[in-house]
């Protein structure tokens, strides 16, 4: 399945989706989300902020969805509009999200209906980022989605392309079909990993030198932590054992520090006879010192000379004794390769699964400033026992989300034999 395609059984019909439209050119482009759902026999609810309405009219919403559109926080009435709204919905989309909604949301902020609903709502959120290149890419912006992605939310978008300003950039809102195959997949993906024990390894090791020196890498724990969350939003029981990182790290998950090859291997073998996924995202070192001094090298001592040793491979020893793991259950390993061209990073990918005995392998090309250590996208395949799937540049939060539904897919295929 590509990294599109929702899950085959997901139905929208009956589902209440609540679609709320901040002030954005884009909205245009969201009256064809909501006649999709619509279409679907979802029962769609729009809220749109003041500025929304120039955009679009609550009117053409309105006809689409069938629902009255709801604008404003206080009527006549002596309901409570946001909390009626939020309640029992089954998926929210934010759409397009300007700047200024992202940063509300990030901080709590609910000083109208819009903002209100959105921190009243509990269902899985969707959210389609709009905005001009210097704002999305503004520091400002990139901590807000960081916290929403913290809180779960998911992230559609944005794309690169032509923007309303008659430039072109990073900021373009996905196209509709894109955002109702993602609320497609969030509304599927509820509660298919309940039950599930998944551990996550994330980041790099370090292996001591001296006291104060280690031998380690860029690993920022960011595509192990994107896969964690997503494994968590979908209802698993998440253990992350993680060495050195610089990204944030997900809430609802078990934390497990480590910071040598060592001793992440002894806090996933100690796991590993309960889990029933095991995904080795991170970036373990393959040497070490053959011994750490105990005194801080000194200056005046000259270069010292460095013997490495072989870490162990812990992937590898997963994957050639069965049982170290749970029966049935699934081995991931990752695969950090400088090859930008799909085909061949396939065929590395399918030869590293063979080699380290791993059910699938996600190869990505480490090479370029846009994929790899630290950055926000990853160019990957996905290595299965069913083929190989270019999943493309995506970000890594797209990736994490394919990849788990690869694992879902997989855990189905497993509990028929
Ligand atoms: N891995 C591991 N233990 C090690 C080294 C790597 O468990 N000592 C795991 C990583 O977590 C990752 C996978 O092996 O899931 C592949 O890592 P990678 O660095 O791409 O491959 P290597 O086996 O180190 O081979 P090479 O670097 O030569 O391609």
């Amino acid at each position: 399945m590509g990294a599109g395609a929702p899950p085959p059984d997901v139905k929208a019909q009956g589902k209440k989706i609540l679609v709320c439209v901040s002030g954005g050119i884009a909205a245009f482009k969201v009256v064809v989300v909501v006649r999709s759902f619509a279409e679907m026999g979802a029962d769609v609810r729009v809220v749109m902020t003041r500025s929304a309405q120039h955009f679009v009219g609550a009117q053409t919403f309105a006809a689409l969805s069938g629902n009255p559109v709801s604008t404003e926080m206080f009527g006549s009435g002596a309901d409570v509009p946001h909390v009626e709204l939020a309640r029992g919905a089954d998926l929210t989309i934010v759409a397009p999200a300007t700047a200024n909604a992202v940063a509300k949301m990030a901080l709590g902020i609910a000083d109208d209906l819009f903002s209100a609903v959105l921190l009243t709502v509990r269902s899985p959120v969707l959210l389609a980022p709009a905005m001009h290149t210097e704002m999305w890419e503004h520091p400002a912006t990139r901590g807000n989605i960081a916290t929403l992605e913290k809180h779960g939310v998911t992230l559609v978008g944005p794309s690169e392309g032509a923007l309303s300003s008659g430039d072109s950039g990073a900021g373009r809102m996905s196209e509709p079909d894109e955002i109702v195959r993602a609320g497609l997949r969030a509304l599927g993906r509820a509660e298919d990993l309940a039950g599930v024990r998944v551990l996550v390894t994330a980041g790099g090791t370090q292996e001591p030198i001296d006291p104060v020196r280690f031998v380690g890498n860029r690993s920022s724990g960011r595509m192990g932590f994107a896969i964690a969350r997503e494994a968590a939003a979908r209802r698993a029981k998440v253990t992350v054992v993680a060495g050195a990182t610089s990204a944030e790290p997900p809430s609802g998950v078990e934390l497990v520090q480590v910071a040598t090859a060592d001793e992440m291997r002894a806090a996933v073998l100690e796991r590993a006879p309960e889990c029933d996924v095991i995904v080795k995202a991170a970036a373990v070192a393959d040497f070490k010192p053959e011994e750490a001094v105990e005194r801080k090298l000194k200056k005046a001592s000259g270069p010292p000379e460095i013997t490495l040793v072989p870490t162990p491979d812990i992937l590898a020893e997963l994957g050639s004794r069965p049982g170290l793991r749970k029966a049935r259950s699934i081995l991931i390993g990752f695969a950090a390769e400088t090859e930008p061209d799909p085909g061949r990073l396939g065929l590395l990918a399918e030869e590293k699964r063979r080699s380290k005995g791993a059910d699938v392998i996600v190869a990505n090309d480490v090479g370029s400033s846009d994929s790899g250590f630290g950055a926000a996208t990853n160019r990957a395949v996905i290595a299965g026992p069913d083929g190989v799937t270019d999943v493309g540049l995506v970000t890594k939060m797209a990736l994490a989300s394919a990849l788990i539904e690869r694992i879902s897919q997989l855990l189905k295929e497993r509990r028929k034999l």
